[in-house]
């Protein structure tokens, strides 16, 4: 008789790259006391599980296994990373489609066995594919959540602390609406030490100018399409990203991270997804933070709203 085992357990649906990875950064983490992947591929799910298993000396506590739908019922959060790749050169947006047949088959399995996780979606195009979930499943918006611009977030963050000389730590920054071609800068609340990044900037002596400005955000907004054309897939990033979402669920944090969920009119959008800053706790989705953003920034949103609303219309969802 299998002992059942309680604690903070994570079932994560897919067992690619982002899922595997995944795993391999929650297991690293020990946070997540029992972690299962379910795939429908067989053998590489096996592959994938006895090679993270080989590893558990190495990190705390955690049993790794393969499972099945059934293993939603007692999991605390279910993240979904099932669905076609997307190819090099291919947008987001290519890809919906082909995964929103993958999410019909996916979801009513999970709430069939679970009704009270937290469901996070991470296949691409995220938002839609969590506005979808949202639907499919009729789980109240505050526990359907997708990683959205959380993965953006970071890279902003990174790219403007390589440019500031100051520490990613230190760099609060914002990229919000589609984790997708038509993100957002949030410039107007990123701070560095508490400074806007305009007084940071007289003070470092780099005084950036737009051009500069503009480069950095092209260069997160195209991070992905470079990885992809570099190595054909991205996913070290991104699983830390979920990693630190789970986190902030299981371990009830109430941190600020800009997970994608249901829009319910802030900056005058409703019934779509996309990312905002927003508090994440045991509870999914606790607050979203309407913050002080430019004209511009809002007219950015709205129009990553516009531009989603109608890929899912023409997708017929
Ligand atoms: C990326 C994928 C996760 O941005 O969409 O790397």
């Amino acid at each position: 008789m299998e002992t059942r085992f309680y604690g903070n357990k994570v079932t994560i649906i897919g067992a690619g790259f982002v899922g595997a990875t995944t795993a391999y950064a929650l297991m690293m983490g020990g946070t997540a006391s029992e972690i299962v992947l379910v795939d429908i591929n067989q053998k590489r799910l096996e592959g994938e599980v006895m090679d993270l298993n080989h590893g558990i000396a190495f990190v705390p506590p955690v049993r790794i296994r393969s499972g099945t739908y059934e293993d939603c019922a007692d999991s605390n959060v279910v993240i979904i990373t099932a669905g076609v790749a997307q190819k090099p050169g291919e947008t987001r947006i290519d890809l919906l489609k082909r995964n929103i047949e993958v999410f019909y088959s996916i979801v009513p399995k999970i709430v069939e066995y679970n009704r009270d996780c937290i469901i996070l979606v991470v296949t691409n195009p995220v938002d839609i594919l969590t506005y979808v979930t949202l639907k499919i499943s009729g789980l109240p918006p505050s526990q359907v959540m997708g990683s959205g611009t959380v993965l953006d977030s970071a890279r902003f963050r990174f790219l403007l602390g390589q440019h500031c000389h100051v520490a990613t730590q230190n760099v609060h920054a914002y990229i919000i609406g589609e984790h997708g071609d038509s993100e957002v800068a949030a410039w107007s609340i990123t701070n560095i030490a508490g400074m806007p990044i305009e007084q940071y900037c007289l003070r470092c002596g780099r005084a950036c100018e737009s051009d500069e400005k503009m480069r950095i955000f092209d260069e997160v907004k195209n991070a992905a399409y470079k990885i992809i054309e570099a190595k054909g897939a991205t996913y070290y990033a991104v699983g830390l990203a979920v990693r630190r979402i789970v986190e902030a669920i299981l371990r009830d944090e109430n941190v600020v991270l800009s997970v994608s969920s249901l829009m319910q009119g802030y900056y005058g959008v409703e019934d779509i997804c996309l990312s905002l800053p927003t508090l994440v706790n045991a509870k999914g989705v606790a607050r979203v933070l309407e913050l002080p953003l430019s004209q511009s920034e809002q007219e950015g949103f709205r129009r990553s709203a516009e531009i989603l609303k109608g890929w899912l219309k023409e997708a017929g969802f």
